[in-house]
């Protein structure tokens, strides 16, 4: 029998970790994260707020003075490839408990997420020792070159749709560059972050290079967000907390880097390979319960291949195991929380309202046991979608695709770019001229020709729009977590002649 609880049916416990010690918040308060596929408590957790987080950032701050600034790129290099190593080694457990704090299924959890999560640790441990300055070729008996220096402390705030992934994609690179962090992790997926904060004591990281400080948006969230002790804020989640991030970073002048909401277009051309995009609109909008940020929620069919298309994709949706996530056959789990759920719901009705027809879904499973408190939702179709509707405007972030239809190519860019979201876009077609041409019209920070939601650790990822700002991954992914300093140095030993002798 499978069951979504791993381990034990007792609540795992979890305190917070500064300074490389796990302690109590200083309110004595804990919240408790509920395992989306049943509804049953998974773990208790200590609930930072202001007050923490003014320790978590005071002990990064003496961890950036003290011990981090001093140890060598090599050896940063060699903790972090290190830290990659045991998770590696712990992927299993991560997984599962990833599954059960998330609930996304755990074929995701374990061949995608933990995966990408060593790559990623691994990737940047290379990068510490090849962050170079550079010789700038000034006229006269000048020499100039540059430093390219951590910044500081990073607070990082982190969602919930890939808890531990998202944790990795802003560490490694901060890590790698020098920085010391804080971070939080989304209120209903804390547990693997706190994991990962046993391995990176493991792992032999210095006393408070990584605080960790589960808690609420608007009290820790907030509180980290706008501390004058920080340099830097990175933040992904919704459009309108990266809104309020950065007008609190405003005050202190903080660098921010914001990785926003998307309603992403999924494009199929006539003449593209029928099969190929049926799997590509299945993996655009069902791939984690559709709660991915690139999603493809807005599914464009040119007129001549809709029916034939429509009636592909219902089949295969409907086929969809949804289910236990701890199952190796399910393809969909629960979606993350009841508010989630809810929210996916009052959708449905709003499309229904505008004239849009619910294809296929549109509702809950029935499920047995336990399954019934779990917060599923059917894998859902909506056909007969314009553009301007809510529904293919605002991000629903749940398992709810758009169908629109277009006529040619100029009427389709003009609608694929009319969205206030420029993250990422899929275009399906075998006219390569085509392709590369929607690749340059497109506005938006990754573009998938013929495939869906492809990463990799080297490859940058990030926004246009008010899909956010800076670029995650990558070579890219350093330079928001450094800053240049230029140093002039005099090579001619004489008087600077401007004032005369
Ligand atoms: P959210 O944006 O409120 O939460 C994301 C993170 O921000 C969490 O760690 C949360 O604690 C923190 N946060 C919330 N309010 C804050 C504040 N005032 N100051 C500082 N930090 C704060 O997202 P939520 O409410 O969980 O989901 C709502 C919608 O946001 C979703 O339906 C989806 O459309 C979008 N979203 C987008 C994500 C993405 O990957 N771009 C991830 C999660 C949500
Ligand atoms: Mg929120």
């Amino acid at each position: 029998m499978s069951s979504a609880q791993p381990a034990s049916e007792t609540p795992r416990k979890y305190q917070l970790l500064i300074d490389g010690q796990w302690m109590d918040a200083e309110s004595g308060k804990t919240f408790e994260t509920p395992n989306p596929a049943t509804g049953k408590t998974l773990a208790e957790v200590a609930e930072a707020d202001k007050a923490d987080v003014d320790k978590a950032v005071a002990a990064a701050r003496r961890a950036f003075e003290g011990k981090w600034s001093k140890m060598s790129a090599r050896d940063r290099g060699r903790l972090l490839y290190k830290l990659s190593q045991l998770i590696e080694s712990k992927s299993q457990e991560l997984a599962a408990l990833e599954t059960a704090d998330n609930g996304k299924p755990i074929r995701e959890s374990a061949y995608v997420d933990l995966p990408q999560v060593a790559e990623n640790f691994e990737y940047f441990a290379g990068f510490a020792t090849k962050i170079e300055g550079e010789t700038i070729p000034v006229p006269g008996q000048m020499f100039n070159y540059t430093l390219r220096e951590p910044l500081g402390v990073c607070g990082q705030i982190i969602p919930w749709n890939f808890p531990l992934l998202m944790a990795a994609w802003k560490l490694a690179p901060a890590l790698a560059a020098g920085n010391t962090v804080v971070l939080k992790p989304a209120e209903q997926t804390p547990v693997t972050a706190m994991e990962l904060g046993k391995l990176i004591q493991e792992a032999g990281f210095p006393d408070g290079v990584v605080n960790i400080v589960p808690g609420f948006g608007e009290t820790a969230g907030a509180a980290l967000a706008s501390h004058p002790g920080i340099d830097k804020i990175a933040f992904t989640g919704s459009t309108e907390v990266g809104k309020m991030i950065a007008h609190a970073a405003a005050d202190n002048l903080t660098r921010v880097s914001l990785e926003l909401g998307g309603k992403a277009p999924n494009i199929v051309f006539a003449d593209a390979n029928i099969e190929q995009a049926v799997s590509g609109a299945m993996m655009g909008i069902f791939f984690n319960q559709g709660q991915v940020c690139c999603a493809g929620s807005r599914l464009f069919l040119e007129e001549s291949v809709k029916d034939e298309f429509l009636e592909r994709f219902k089949e295969r949706a409907g086929r969809i195991k949804v289910g236990d996530p701890m199952d190796k056959g399910t393809q969909m789990g629960p979606q993350v929380s009841s508010e989630q759920l809810g929210r996916i719901k009052g959708y449905v009705d709003i499309a229904r309202g505008e004239g849009a027809t619910v294809f296929v879904g549109g509702e809950c499973p029935q499920l047995e046991g336990d399954f019934q408190n779990g917060y599923f939702f059917q894998p859902t179709i909506f056909s007969e979608v314009k553009n301007e509707m809510r529904v293919a405007q605002e991000e629903i972030f749940g398992p709810v695709v758009s169908v629109i239809t277009f006529r040619d190519e100029d009427d389709l860019i003009r609608q694929a770019n009319e969205t206030l979201y420029g993250l990422s876009a899929g275009i399906w077609t075998q006219d390569i001229t085509r392709a590369h041409r929607f690749a340059r019209e497109i506005k938006a920070g990754t573009v998938w020709i013929n495939t869906f939601n492809m990463f990799n650790a080297a490859s940058p990822f990030g926004g246009y729009k008010q899909s956010g700002y800076g670029r995650e991954m990558g070579k890219h992914a350093l330079e928001m977590y450094t800053q240049v300093k230029s140093v002039w140095v005099d090579l001619s030993g004489k008087p600077i002649g401007w004032f005369g002798k």
